[in-house]
C-alpha cells in the first residue's frame, strides 16, 4: 500500500504535483512566538464560553464540531449548502458567472440578505410563481456550488477515527473524497439525514453582531437565513437569530473569485458572457471540443484545466505572469503542461470588440506586443479572495498592504488577498471569541483543522492561555516585520515546515493546559 502521509498530502494538495519538486521550492518563514510561561499575564475572556456557533460543514467545520462537542461545548453548525463536504461536494450545477470587474470585497461572495425591517423573528415567507431564472440565481448565490471539476484527482490523509482502506491508491477521485467526508459527517451524526437538531443545512450566516447585556459586550448574535427551493417556481425562506459566546468560522478560502483587472475584459464579458468563465465554473472539457481557449493564470487550476482541455480543444493558450511565484514557481507546473499547449505572456488588453458578433472576431494584445485573434472561450484561473460578508464591521477595503487602521479595530480583511489581525492565524486579536479554521495556504486542511479546533477548545475553556492583547499584537508586528512589513497574498502561506512547527506548538500548548486542568491530550502530527 502507499502510505497516506500528511506531509506528502500537504504538498500535493497545495500544488498537485510530485512532492520532491514542491518541497525544494518551499520557503517557509518561521514563526517566532514564544511559548507562554505559566506566570505570564494572560488574556482574560470577559464572559465564559459555553455555546459556540460553527459556520461551514466542510472538513474544517466538521472536525471543529466534533472536537468542541467532545470537549463539552453546546455547539451549533450552520451550512449554506444542502450537503456536508464543503469543496468536496461536487455538483454539475455551477456557480454564477464571476462579476467582472471584481465586486467590492465586502460583498464579493454575497450581500447579506436580512429580514424585512420591523419583522418579528423568526420570520418565514413562502413564494410561488416566481421567475425560474431568478430563482436559479438566488439558489446558486445562497448555496454557492463548489469550485471542483468532474475529473479532479485529490488526496487527503485520514481523519483519526476514520481510516482509509489499506489498498486505496494515493490519488483518488474528488467523488471518493466527497464520500469520505460525508462518512465522517455521518459518523458524528452531522449529515443531512441525521436530523441532528444542532445542525442546520441550507442555512447561510448573514450577519454576526456584538451582543450586549446591561450595556456590556457579551458574546455574539448571528442572523441566519434558511433558503429552500420547493418547486420549479417556488421557495421558502426563514430568518432567525441565535446568540453565541464564541464563533468558529470555517467557511473555506474559495468563495469569492478574483479576476485580474485586464483592460477590456469587462467589455468582452458584457458582450459574450457565455464564453468567459472563472475556473470555479469549470466542470468538464467536452464543451470546448474544437475550440480555441485562452486560459489566464497557470497555478493549480489553470495548469490542470489546461492539461485536460488540450485533448478536446483545437488550441489552448495559457497566459502566465512574468514575475515568479515565491512558493510555486511556474517552472514547477511546466513539466505537467502538455507540450502542445501554447504558453503566452501576460495579456495586456482585450481590444474593443466594435461590431463583432462572435468573440472569436475580437483580438487580444500581449504585453510583448503580439496580437492574437480567434479565441472562442476565456477561462479565468486567477484564484480567489478572502471575504466574510457576515462581518462587514471588520472589513476595511481602504487599507493598503503597508497600512493599518489608525482608529477603531484592526480589520480582518482589506483587499481580500489575505486575512490579518489573527493570533496564530486562528484567534482574532481584537475579539478572541472569534476563531478562523483553515485559512492558511500550504498546509493540509484535513490535519491542520484538528490542531486549530483543539486549541480553540482549550483556550475558550480558559485552560490554554492566550497572551495579553498587547503581547499578541507585539508578536504579530514582529512577524509582519520578519515578513517584509507588507501584507500580501502569501501572508498566510505556511509550507510543510512551518505548518509542522505550528502543529507542534499547538500540541505542546494544549497538552500543557490538559496536564494542569485535565481534559484530553492530543497527539502530534505523525511523521512519515
Ligand atoms: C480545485 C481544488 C482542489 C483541491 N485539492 C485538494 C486536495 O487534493 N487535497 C486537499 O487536502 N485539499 C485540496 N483542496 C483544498 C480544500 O479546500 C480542502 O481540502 C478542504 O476543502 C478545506 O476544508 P474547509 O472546511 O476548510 O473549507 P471548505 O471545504 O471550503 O468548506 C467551507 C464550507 O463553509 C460553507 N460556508 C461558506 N460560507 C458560509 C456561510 N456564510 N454560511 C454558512 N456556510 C457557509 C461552504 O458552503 C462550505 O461547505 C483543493 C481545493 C480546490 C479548490
Ligand atoms: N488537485 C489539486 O490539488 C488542486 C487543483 C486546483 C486547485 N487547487 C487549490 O485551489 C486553490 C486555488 O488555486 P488556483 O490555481 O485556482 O488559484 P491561485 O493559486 O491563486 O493561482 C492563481 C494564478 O493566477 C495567476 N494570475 C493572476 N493574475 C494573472 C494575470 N493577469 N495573468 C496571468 N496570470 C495571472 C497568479 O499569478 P501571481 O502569483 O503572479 O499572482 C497565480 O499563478 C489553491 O490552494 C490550490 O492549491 C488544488
Ligand atoms: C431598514 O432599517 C435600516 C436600519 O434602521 C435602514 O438603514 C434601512 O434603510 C431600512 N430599510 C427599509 C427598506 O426601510
Ligand atoms: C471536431 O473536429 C473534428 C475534425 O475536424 C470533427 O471530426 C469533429 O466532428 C468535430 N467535433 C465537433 C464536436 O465539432
Ligand atoms: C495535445 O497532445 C495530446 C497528446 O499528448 C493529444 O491528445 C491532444 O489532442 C493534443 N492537443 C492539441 C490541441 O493538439
Ligand atoms: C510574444 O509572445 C508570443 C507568444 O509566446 C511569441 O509568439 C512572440 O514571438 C513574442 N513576441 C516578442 C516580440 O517577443
Ligand atoms: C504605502 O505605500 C504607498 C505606495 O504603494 C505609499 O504611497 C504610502 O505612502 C505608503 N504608506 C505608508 C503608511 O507607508
Amino acid at each position: 500500500m502507499r502510505l497516506r502521509s500528511p506531509a506528502l498530502a500537504l504538498i500535493l494538495s497545495s500544488c498537485a504535483y510530485p512532492s520532491i519538486v514542491c518541497a525544494e521550492q518551499q520557503q517557509p518563514f518561521i514563526l517566532n512566538h514564544e511559548f507562554p510561561v505559566r506566570e505570564d499575564p494572560f488574556y482574560e475572556f470577559r464572559w465564559p464560553v459555553h455555546k459556540v456557533g460553527i459556520i461551514g460543514a466542510g472538513v474544517g467545520g466538521l472536525i471543529t464540531y466534533r472536537t468542541l462537542a467532545q470537549a463539552g461545548y453546546d455547539v451549533r453548525l450552520y451550512e449554506r449548502d444542502h450537503h456536508p463536504g464543503g469543496v468536496w461536494h461536487y455538483t454539475e450545477e455551477t456557480p454564477l458567472n464571476a462579476p467582472i470587474p471584481n465586486l467590492p470585497v465586502v460583498n464579493a461572495d454575497y450581500t447579506p440578505s436580512l429580514p424585512p425591517n420591523g419583522t418579528r423573528l423568526p420570520h418565514e415567507e413562502e413564494h410561488f410563481q416566481v421567475d425560474e431564472n431568478w430563482l436559479t440565481a438566488e439558489r446558486k448565490a445562497h448555496r454557492l456550488p463548489k469550485p471542483v471539476w468532474a475529473s479532479l484527482k485529490s488526496n487527503a490523509p485520514h481523519i483519526p477515527e476514520l481510516h482509509w482502506p489499506e489498498d486505496l491508491p494515493w490519488e483518488i477521485s474528488a467523488k471518493q473524497l466527497q464520500s469520505y467526508v460525508r462518512a465522517f459527517a455521518s459518523y458524528h451524526s452531522l449529515n443531512t439525514n441525521d436530523e441532528n437538531p444542532n445542525v442546520f443545512y441550507n442555512t447561510r450566516v448573514e450577519l454576526i453582531e456584538k451582543r450586549f447585556i446591561d450595556g456590556r459586550h457579551h458574546g455574539w448574535t448571528m442572523t441566519l437565513k434558511e433558503f429552500i427551493q420547493t418547486g420549479p417556481q417556488s421557495y421558502k425562506v426563514k430568518w432567525w437569530t441565535e446568540d453565541f459566546d464564541a464563533i468558529a468560522i470555517a467557511t473555506g478560502r474559495y468563495n469569492s473569485p478574483s479576476v485580474s483587472p485586464i483592460t477590456g475584459l469587462a467589455e468582452w464579458n458584457d458582450k459574450f458572457p457565455e464564453n468567459i468563465h472563472h475556473s470555479r465554473q469549470y466542470r468538464r472539457p467536452e464543451g470546448f471540443t474544437n475550440k480555441t481557449v485562452l486560459i489566464i493564470g497557470a497555478a493549480s487550476s489553470g495548469a490542470e484545466i489546461a492539461a485536460e482541455l488540450n485533448t478536446f480543444a483545437s488550441k489552448v493558450y495559457l497566459s502566465t505572469r512574468v514575475h515568479p511565484h515565491p512558493h510555486y514557481p511556474l517552472e514547477l507546473f511546466i513539466p505537467f503542461i502538455p507540450k502542445n499547449t501554447t504558453m503566452i505572456p501576460e495579456v495586456k488588453s482585450f481590444n474593443p470588440l466594435g461590431t463583432a458578433t462572435k468573440m472569436s472576431e475580437g483580438t487580444i494584445e500581449l504585453f510583448n506586443g503580439t496580437k492574437i485573434a480567434g479565441i472562442d472561450h476565456v477561462l479565468v484561473c486567477t484564484g480567489f479572495r478572502y471575504t466574510y460578508p457576515f462581518l462587514p464591521q471588520y472589513i476595511n477595503p481602504s487599507l493598503r498592504g503597508n497600512e493599518t487602521a489608525s482608529e477603531g479595530p484592526q480589520p480582518l480583511v482589506t483587499d481580500g488577498s489575505h486575512v490579518r489581525s489573527l493570533h496564530l492565524d486562528l484567534f482574532y486579536i481584537e475579539e478572541p471569541t472569534l476563531a478562523f479554521i483553515n485559512i492558511n495556504g500550504g498546509m493540509q486542511s484535513f490535519v491542520y483543522a484538528e490542531y486549530l479546533a483543539a486549541a480553540a477548545a482549550s483556550v475558550w475553556k480558559g485552560h490554554a492561555k492566550l497572551p495579553t492583547q498587547n503581547e499578541m499584537w507585539r508578536t504579530y508586528s514582529q512577524r509582519l516585520r520578519d515578513f517584509g512589513g507588507i501584507f500580501e497574498k502569501h501572508w498566510l502561506f505556511l509550507g510543510s515546515g512551518a505548518a509542522d512547527g505550528e502543529m507542534r506548538y499547538f500540541v505542546a500548548w494544549v497538552n500543557e493546559a490538559a496536564v494542569r486542568y485535565g481534559g484530553k491530550q492530543i497527539n502530534g502530527p505523525s511523521k512519515a
